[in-house]
C-alpha cells in the first residue's frame, strides 16, 4: 500500500516542478531599496520563460503622490533618466539617484507564448535624504496661565525627521509624562505644547530635526518671554 502512495507524491511534486518553471517567472533580489541621495542603487528584476520569445519588459514607477509614469518603456529609459542611470538586462541601476526617486517601482513582463502570460513585482525605492534646517514658530512673548504651541517642521529629511526641543540649552523631557508637566513633547510633529506657561518657562528655546542620515539639523535660538 506504502508504494503507490508514495509514487503518488513524487509525481505530483515532479508535475509542480515542471509547472513552476512553465511560466514566466518575475523575481528580484532585493524589494526594499534603500540608499542615499546622490549614490547608486540597483533595482533588480530577473525573469524566466516558459518559451523562447520576445518578452516585453516595462518598468512603471508609481510616486509617493500615487502618480504612475514610465521608466522604461519601448526598450528604452524615460528621457529624464538617461543621464543617470542605464539598464543592465532587465534591471535599472540608478548611478546618481536623486531625492524624487523615491516611489514604487513595478517591473512587468508580458511573454504572450506562455501559458502564464504576464507578472509584475513591485519594488520600493527610499532615497535617504538627511534634515533641512527646521522652521521653528516660537512665540517671543506670552501670558502667564495661556496655552502656547511652539512649532518646527523640516520637510526635506527622508525617513521623515523626529523633533527634539531644548530649553536654555538643556534637552526638554522627550516624552513628559512626568507627573503634573505642564508641557507635552510630540517628536513627530515637532510641537511644544504648555497647557498653561508660567514665568519660569521663559528661556530660549530652540528644535533639533534627526532622521538619523547626516547631521542633525538646529533652528536658531529664540527666547520666549512669559509675562502677566
Ligand atoms: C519604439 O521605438 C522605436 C525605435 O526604437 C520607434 O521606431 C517606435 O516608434 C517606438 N514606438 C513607440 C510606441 O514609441
Ligand atoms: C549627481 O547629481 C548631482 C545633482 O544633480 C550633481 O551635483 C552631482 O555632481 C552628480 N554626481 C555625480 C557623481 O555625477
Ligand atoms: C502634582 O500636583 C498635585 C496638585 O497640584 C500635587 O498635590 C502633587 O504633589 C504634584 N505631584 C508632583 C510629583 O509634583
Amino acid at each position: 500500500m506504502w508504494l503507490p502512495l508514495w509514487l503518488i507524491f513524487l509525481g505530483h511534486f515532479v508535475a509542480l516542478c515542471i509547472w513552476g518553471v512553465s511560466a514566466v517567472v518575475v523575481e528580484s533580489e532585493n524589494y526594499n531599496v534603500e540608499a542615499l541621495e546622490f549614490r547608486e542603487a540597483i533595482l533588480t528584476c530577473k525573469y524566466q520563460l516558459e518559451k523562447n520569445q520576445a518578452a516585453r519588459l516595462e518598468w512603471k514607477k508609481v510616486d509617493l503622490n500615487g502618480e504612475v509614469s514610465f521608466v522604461f518603456f519601448n526598450n528604452s529609459l524615460a528621457a529624464d533618466l538617461q543621464k543617470r542611470a542605464e539598464m543592465m538586462g532587465s534591471s535599472i541601476w540608478f548611478r546618481n539617484l536623486s531625492r524624487g526617486d523615491s516611489g514604487q517601482y513595478r517591473c512587468e513582463v508580458s511573454a504572450p507564448l506562455d501559458r502564464k502570460n504576464f507578472q509584475e513585482i513591485i519594488i520600493n525605492l527610499a532615497v535617504l535624504v538627511a534634515p533641512s534646517i527646521p522652521a521653528c514658530d516660537i512665540p517671543s512673548s506670552a501670558m502667564s496661565g495661556s496655552a502656547v504651541e511652539l512649532k518646527c517642521r523640516e520637510k526635506e529629511g527622508n525617513p521623515a525627521s523626529e523633533y527634539k526641543w531644548f530649553k536654555n540649552g538643556l534637552a526638554i523631557e522627550l516624552s513628559a509624562k512626568a507627573v503634573n508637566a505642564s508641557y507635552k513633547v510630540d517628536k513627530t510633529t515637532g510641537t511644544l505644547h504648555f497647557n498653561t506657561v508660567t514665568k519660569e518657562d521663559t528661556g530660549e528655546y530652540y528644535c533639533e530635526a534627526n532622521n538619523k542620515i547626516g547631521k542633525p539639523q538646529r533652528c536658531p535660538a529664540k527666547r520666549m518671554q512669559v509675562g502677566k
